[in-house]
């Protein structure tokens, strides 16, 4: 959610940044106008962080960390923006807003109202006379009514338009109902039902917001789901089904599978952490959202190959967000659901407790794919295990790895073990020399400090960063300046923060870093700070604009002229028959 801009000045104004940042770091030595003391972002000795009074942001010269008071908050109690709010609206004892009250933020209440409605509708259709068929398939689901309850699920009736007359009583449109994906608009007819003769399933987001459906046809048939569209309030790629109720197990873990109908059938049988991606392979915002609630996930997808390559997938994604990654591994049924109908909970239990940490579950996959009984395929097997235990961090688990490798392919483990080190001493070396290389490039003296941010096109990049920085510090500037688009800057990162400083300055808003943070990550915040750090002569800055942009338009071209040439050369080296 967006808080509204005065709400957030005020509270800025309100949470002096000294005095926030007093709370944790001990601030003395005034040089010029900023305070310094030691960094809480970085061990040092000499305090290389800086915290200005007058423009109320931080900045640490060492690890390059920077924005204003809420990035400070989220930074050092790790809170997500709105929750660094809340923290700081309770410090200052101000009412944090519920929701902007514009134009859009009224819609979307609208249409949660309207999907809680139809909720509720197709729960009570549950329950009615016509509904008999949704219980009878109930039933041989073996669906519970508490389990129904519990999910709010529902009957989508037989019929073109039970849920408009319904929802046209309470008060909602026709296009209302359409932007939410309930109503379909027919060529001249008119709008008609979009889920008919279904098993509801309602999705909630963590809020607890019916943000859309998913229903299921009752027995087999075409699509054997329909889901809403992209709405206002749903977004399939990030959210997931069930975590409304997982979110508040108490178990530690969170199971991730892949049918609505698994997730029911779990938290039936009690494993209460389950959820399921809403049909999709799990996204990195999906994964994101899971480790804001756990730090492990079980992998319990369908036991076919799409499941297992779609389990190989996820466990990338979630490795990346140091979330400990399990799999589950079936035998004798297609997925969860079917599992617990046949074996029961306890049997269930049992998959859970000997699920398999991920480098078990990948060995085991590459394993499957050789038959270790051809010479040929038993040295691909090994070339192939080997390079994975090789990338283990840890040099035990190396060890215990390279034993069991060698033993599934009935070789002496010392020949294996020796491989093993012997490979990863090679990555590393190749590791090392491509960071010597780019560490040598030129064009990193003049760099923000590591990570993502690297410039292509340093000089472009210098005058990407001259424009942010005028235009933060006197957005008046702009006025006689036609400002070039945010395309047209190398960095990735500089026309982001470009973009939406632009973007202010044309609605005639603020451009101060403490009202950014809603749009940037704190890393871009950081750079923003540390780009409005570098000094700059305001005497002339108009023309040090023109100047600036008329560097990007110059390098861009160059740039533009230096692909073709690329192009080219790689043409005329193709047509001579050798290769670059
Ligand atoms: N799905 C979908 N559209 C389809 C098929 C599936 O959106 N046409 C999504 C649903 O969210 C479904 C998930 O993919 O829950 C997994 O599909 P599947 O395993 O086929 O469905 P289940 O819910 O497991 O149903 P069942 O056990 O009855 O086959
Ligand atoms: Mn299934």
């Amino acid at each position: 959610m967006r808080y509204p801009e005065n709400f957030i000045t005020e509270l800025v104004e309100r949470s002096d940044i000294v005095d926030v940042v007093s709370g944790y770091v001990r601030l003395g030595k005034k040089s010029g106008s900023n305070m310094f003391g030691l960094c809480p972002f970085h061990s040092e000795k000499t305090p290389s962080f800086s915290v200005s009074p007058d423009k109320q942001i931080y900045h640490c010269f060492g690890c390059g960390k920077g924005g204003g008071v809420i990035n400070f908050i989220m930074e050092i109690e790790n809170l997500s923006f709105p929750e660094a709010v809340e923290f700081l609206a309770r410090r200052a004892g101000m009412p944090v807003p519920e929701e902007e009250n514009d134009a859009e933020s009224r819609k979307r209440a609208r249409m949660l109202a309207l999907n809680r409605d139809a909720a509720r509708f197709f729960y009570e259709q549950l329950s009615s006379p016509g509904g008999q068929a949704a219980r009878d398939y109930m039933a041989k689901r073996r669906i519970g009514p508490v389990t129904a309850k519990n999910f709010g699920l529902g009957f989508a009736p037989d019929s073109w338009d039970s849920l408009r007359k319904a929802m046209r009583a309470k008060g909602y449109t026709d296009f209302e109902m359409a932007d939410a994906g309930l109503l379909r608009k027919r060529e001249n007819t008119g709008f008609y039902d979009t889920f008919r003769n279904r098993l509801m399933f309602p999705v909630i987001d963590v809020r607890g917001n019916v943000i859309g459906f998913s229903g299921r046809i009752l027995g087999d048939g075409e699509p054997k789901y329909m889901n809403s569209p992209e709405t206002l309030v749903f977004n399939k790629s990030r959210n997931l089904f069930a975590l409304n109720l997982a979110k508040k197990s108490k178990c530690g873990y969170i199971i991730l599978s892949e049918g609505n109908i698994d997730v029911v059938s779990l938290h039936q049988a009690g494993f209460d952490s389950a959820v399921a991606s809403l049909g999709t392979s799990l996204t990195p915002e999906q994964a994101r959202l899971l480790s804001r609630y756990t730090d492990q996930v079980i992998i319990a997808y369908d036991n076919d190959g799409a499941g297992q390559k779609a389990a190989q997938r996820a466990i990338g994604i979630l490795e990346k967000l140091d979330v400990k990654v399990k799999v589950l591994r079936m035998s004798g049924a297609k997925d969860p659901d079917e599992f617990i109908r046949l074996r029961g909970a306890d049997a269930f239990r049992n998959l859970l407790d000997a699920s398999e940490n991920q480098v078990d579950y990948r060995l085991k996959s590459v394993t499957d794919k050789y038959d270790l009984a051809v010479d040929e395929q038993k040295v691909a097997f090994l070339k192939e295990a080997t390079d994975l235990v090789a990338r283990l961090p840890n040099g035990m688990e190396r060890q215990v790895y390279a034993m069991r490798v060698a033993d599934l392919a009935g070789v002496a483990r010392d020949a294996v073990s020796g491989e093993v080190e012997r490979r990863r001493r090679r990555m590393i070396r190749s590791a090392q020399k491509t960071t010597e290389r780019e560490q040598t490039r030129p064009e990193r003296l003049i760099q923000p400090d590591g990570r993502a941010l690297r410039y292509e096109d340093a000089a472009s990049a210098a005058a990407e960063e001259g424009v942010i920085r005028l235009l933060s510090i006197d957005a008046s500037l702009a006025k006689n300046v036609p400002l070039p688009d945010p395309e047209d800057f190398s960095a990735p990162a500089l026309g982001k923060i470009y973009r939406i400083i632009r973007g202010r300055v044309e609605r005639g808003e603020s451009v101060d870093a403490n009202l950014l943070g809603q749009d940037l990550s704190a890393d871009e915040l950081s750079l923003l700070v540390r780009i409005q750090q570098k000094p700059e002569i305001l005497s002339r800055g108009e023309q040090a604009l023109r100047d600036y942009i008329k560097k990007i338009e110059e390098r861009k071209d160059a740039r533009q002229q230096g692909t073709d040439l690329l192009a080219l050369q790689q043409k005329l080296k193709e047509t001579k028959g050798y290769r670059g």
